[in-house]
């Protein structure tokens, strides 16, 4: 045998061992004639007229090729002007164009930190985060998936000399759901570690005009970012990658991200079209909105938790469950692809699905009736679905989803108690009575407590929650005497609401209940304004607590609740229930079911007698399950 023929044996050899596990990957190119559920073309800008024309344009204008380095005279003019709106856009004084994702996130690690120092990340990276910190030669830590309490340890054992970079996606590639932003940033600005953001998934998707997660938190935390990476490949449709963040670290880069230096520029159709698909994605707020509500009626469809942005991920356990369902898909016209070891964690295989803007309810449907069956027979899923049956059949192969990974993941950790935060559609809808509800039932989930963020008004919402639940309570963050929204309650007094010490607050309250759930309440409605610039629900989308909503059941809920679940879920945030309170109605909880999509909506009647027996007898009825174990 000759050299090459026992290495082609060896390669052979190793082959059937993937392919025995399930493991061998095939490249299968997508057909036209399907509907496209696997892609990461979130707006559809891939084939949009306008993006393909300016690549044509580029090309005509400047050729095929990237012709070398950048720093050797490669590429066009295309890629500055793509750089430049791209950083507009964004927000930040400064991009630079990397021919992919993989290589921008190789290079701005390398570029940043090096043998000495730390990269702290995510368990759940993509693997171009974990190869860089491997080709950076730096100490690479991981940290619990989306876990701020095991990040901060993890940064109080990293030595004091070390420069720490913490690395995580903003929306994870597989999971779908969102990193706690503005949670690591605290813990990294404690130990003055700096942050990279990786926004593929989100840019074009979350944020306002789509500028990614990061957008979300304000200019909170810029102070800690050392730098975003946004790519061109998914959302926008192209190719390509930018790494966002100061005019000081773009010329860092230049001298210094060996895969930004040492390879060819882009072809100038790439950049061509990127400068085109920006545009079109900055103003792209109706895609933005239909792919949400595509994207939560396909995840309450299949029973799954509600997606982040347009991901929404279908774990099956073993690789040939996840196989057969995308076979199925197949089958039926419909492109929805399983990702496998090592792509996804052992025991998690899966149905990755994506919404697009270019799908529609009829796929939907059709993806509902092939996946649907699948699940059916799933019976440790244990996720609420119509007409799914959970006695009946035992799955072969059972690993818990995405979600459930988080909830463990939290158990691992110990105990910890969690805020659960009750925001209104108004004044006076039942807010406290909901709160007194929650409190006592938390008792069934670990325990629980009480704090009402803002007091207004002479009422004590504390003192009425605390004699119907008996729970434990926390002195209000803060307390006005005048009945009027907190920040203008605050100004009758010559003094403002001080967000970040309410939040401080928060998390002292949390700390000293140790384990349980605190019950947050709001105070009024949702958008109520905290101070002059700032309202609860940003807040919300800042912090991105876990919330349920309070509603009334009769007239006018209709119309309030149907703008508050839009004003929540254009900040990407879902409640875990919706609780209406008052007496029965039928047609406007019908309505809100269908035009909501929320679930589970929990009726909360006008109790003849408030008391603890009414509340024990309420709770007794109903099942809280998926709002304190969401
Ligand atoms: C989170 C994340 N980062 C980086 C990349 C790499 O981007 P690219 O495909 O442009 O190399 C991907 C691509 O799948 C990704 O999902």
């Amino acid at each position: 045998m000759t050299e090459r023929e026992s290495l082609d044996a060896r390669l052979a050899a190793e082959r059937a061992r993937w392919r025995a596990a399930g493991l061998e990957r095939e490249l299968v190119l997508a057909s036209n004639a399907l509907a496209d559920f696997t892609s990461n073309d979130y707006l559809g800008l891939a084939r949009h007229q306008q993006v393909i024309e300016a690549g044509r344009e580029a090309l005509r204008e400047y050729g095929a090729g990237g012709r070398a380095s950048r720093l050797l005279g490669g590429g066009s003019p295309f890629d500055e002007r793509a750089e430049e709106a791209l950083a507009r856009w964004l927000g930040a004084e400064a991009a630079l164009l990397f021919p992919s994702g993989y290589q921008a996130n190789i290079g701005v690690v390398q570029a940043l930190i090096g043998p000495g120092d730390v990269l702290l990340s995510d368990e759940l990276n993509h693997a171009s985060l974990i190869d860089a910190g491997r080709v950076a030669r730096a100490r690479t830590v991981v940290y619990r998936h989306s876990d701020p309490e095991d990040l901060e340890r993890k940064l109080a054992d990293v030595g004091a000399a070390a420069r720490v970079l913490v690395a995580t996606e903003s929306v994870f590639s597989m999971d779908g759901d969102l990193a706690p932003l503005a949670e690591l940033a605290r813990a990294a600005r404690a130990r003055g570690a700096w942050m990279l953001v990786d926004e593929a998934h989100a840019l074009g998707v979350l944020g306002a005009s789509g500028a990614g997660a990061w957008s979300l938190l304000g200019n909170e935390f810029d102070d800690v970012l050392a730098a975003r990476v946004v790519t061109g490949g998914k959302a926008l449709g192209v190719t390509g990658a930018f790494v966002v963040g100061s005019a000081a670290l773009r010329r860092h880069l230049l001298q210094r991200a060996r895969s930004f230096v040492f390879t060819t520029a882009v072809s100038p159709a790439v950049s061509g079209a990127l400068c085109a698909a920006i545009e079109l994605a900055k103003r792209a707020d109706d895609a933005r909105a239909k792919l949400v509500r595509l994207s939560r009626a396909l995840a309450l469809g299949l029973g799954a938790p509600a997606p982040a942005a347009a991901i929404v991920p279908v774990v099956l356990g073993s690789e040939s469950r996840a196989l057969d369902a995308a076979r199925a898909a197949l089958a039926a016209g419909l492109d929805a692809r399983a990702a496998r070891p090592p792509r996804v964690p052992a025991g998690t295989s899966r149905l990755r699905l994506v919404c697009h803007e270019f799908n529609d309810d009829a796929e939907l449907e059709r993806l509902f009736a092939v996946v649907g069956p699948l699940l059916a027979s799933d019976a440790s899923r244990e996720l609420p679905r119509a007409g799914a049956d959970a006695s009946s059949g035992e799955p072969d192969r059972a690993e818990p989803h995405a979600h459930d990974r988080r909830g463990r993941a939290q158990e691992r950790r110990g105990a910890r108690a969690v805020p659960l935060v009750v925001a209104g559609t108004d004044t006076g809808v039942g807010k406290t009575v909901v709160s007194a509800l929650l409190a006592r039932a938390a008792d069934a989930h670990g325990g629980g407590a009480y704090w009402k963020a803002v007091q207004t008004g002479e009422e004590s919402d504390t003192r009425a929650v605390l004699e119907l639940s008996a729970a434990r309570t926390f002195e209000p963050g803060a307390a006005f005497a005048k009945p009027a929204s907190p920040h203008e309650a605050a100004r009758a007094e010559g003094k403002s609401v001080d967000v970040e010490q309410l939040g401080g607050r928060l998390r002292a309250n949390l700390a000293e209940l140790g384990e349980g759930t605190l019950v947050v309440e709001l105070a009024g409605g949702l958008a109520v304004p905290l101070t002059d610039e700032f309202t609860q629900l940003d807040w919300l989308a800042r912090e991105r607590w876990p919330l349920v909503l309070v509603a009334r059941s009769g007239l006018g809920t209709l119309n309030h609740t149907l703008l508050s679940l839009e004003a929540l879920r254009a900040r990407h945030l879902e409640p875990r229930a919706l609780f209406l309170v008052g007496e029965s109605h039928p047609s406007n909880r019908a309505a809100l079911a269908g035009l909501g999509h929320v679930a589970p909506i929990l009726e909360v009647p006008l109790f003849e007698r408030l008391s603890t027996s009414a509340l024990d007898a309420w709770i007794a009825r109903n099942d809280l399950t998926r709002v304190f174990e969401a």
